[in-house]
């Protein structure tokens, strides 16, 4: 369906949990999530609906994400169920890796087709610091696994991070060197409360330019990233500049949190629930939600911070 500005919404990201196995500091507390009551989550009948009422209005791909989305239980039957639905072509997932070691080949089985990968460091302290509990060795074993049950074009994503891993952009770069996936930077959005890091820690995306001067334009896909290749490469390096070049005009997206909200923009606090609907109830809602998704998400940066009101992890990127 097309919106009031002319963008034909295409991709839903559906956030399938708020619960996450690791901690990234500039996602999440420390703490972790307050648990909400059961009765306010989607169930997976709810998700399946939603999705059948969002095909029915056009939209084609899914992405499942999180939290976390592989610590849900019944998580391979929603990507099964979701990829059966008439008109959805794409089931992709955005996951931290943890756990692929026993879930990817499930997932594959289950008609995921590809997987995005979250990734700032290759210094296990450092990986052990930023996720504040998590293990580099541990997300090496699911990058194998996921190479392993033959998922392809995987997308690495690391968060640009001033002062913690803008020495590691070459490193980093020099991945799609050696395995044939896409190693995507990402300008840090500054959510509700992402609090551990400030406008200092803000690195723009062009920096990675000047760090990899013999990077050239790579065939684009048609995503939220520029693409780059280094000569010899396997895989492309991607840009994603949320913050220095906002790409709105061309966004092709809605999500749903895992309380049932549709979030027409990440950026807005703009929330349409669909908890508790039925499929005619949901389309319509979908419509309404899709048709009034914002022009753009204003500014962001320090003094301007996201009016998601929520943070990262209560939406899924
Ligand atoms: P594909 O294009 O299918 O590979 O996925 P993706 O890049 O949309 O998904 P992914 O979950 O890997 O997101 C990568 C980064 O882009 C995350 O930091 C997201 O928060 C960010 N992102 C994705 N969509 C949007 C968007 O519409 N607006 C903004 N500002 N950021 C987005
Ligand atoms: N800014 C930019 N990207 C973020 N992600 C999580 N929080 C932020 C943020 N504040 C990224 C994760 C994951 C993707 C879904 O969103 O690293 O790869
Ligand atoms: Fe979990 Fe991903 Fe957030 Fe890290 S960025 S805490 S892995 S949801």
């Amino acid at each position: 369906m097309v919106d009031r500005h002319g963008r034909n919404i295409t991709y839903m990201r559906i956030s399938v949990t708020d619960k996450c196995n690791l901690r990234c500091r500039y996602c999440m507390p420390e703490e972790g999530v307050c648990s909400k009551s059961h009765f306010d989550m989607m169930t997976e009948e709810e998700i399946i609906t939603a999705v059948e009422a969002a095909a029915a209005l056009g939209i084609t791909k899914v992405r499942i994400t999180g939290g976390e989305p592989l610590i849900k239980k019944n998580i391979l039957s929603i990507c099964r169920r979701t990829a059966a639905v008439e008109g959805i072509g794409e089931v992709c997932m955005t996951t931290n890796g943890i756990l692929l070691p026993r879930l990817a080949k499930p997932l594959k089985e289950a008609g995921v087709q590809r997987l995005n990968l979250s990734l700032d460091t290759l210094d296990p302290e450092k990986y052990a610091y930023i996720t504040r509990i998590g293990s580099l060795e541990a997300f090496q074993r699911g990058l194998e696994a996921a190479l392993d049950a033959g998922f392809e074009k995987i997308k690495i994503n690391a968060v640009l991070i001033g002062g913690f891993n803008d020495k590691e952009i070459r490193s980093l770069a020099q991945l799609t060197m050696g395995y044939p996936v896409d190693m995507r930077f990402i300008e840090m959005m500054p959510m509700y409360d992402s609090g551990d890091f400030d406008q200092q820690a803000f690195i723009p995306s062009s920096k990675v330019l000047d760090i990899l001067p013999e990077a050239v334009a790579g065939e684009q896909d048609g995503g939220v990233a520029k693409l780059y290749r280094l000569p010899g490469a396997k895989g492309n390096i991607g840009l994603i500049s949320p913050v220095s070049a906002h790409f709105c005009g061309n966004c092709n997206r809605i999500r749903l949190t895992a309380d049932g909200k549709i979030k027409p923009c990440l950026h807005s606090s703009d929330e349409y629930s669909l908890k508790g609907l039925d499929f005619d109830g949901m389309k319509q809602v979908l419509e309404e939600a899709i048709w009034n998704k914002p022009a753009w998400h204003g500014d962001l940066d320090a003094q301007h911070r996201s009016q998601a009101g929520r943070n990262m992890n209560q939406i899924g990127g």
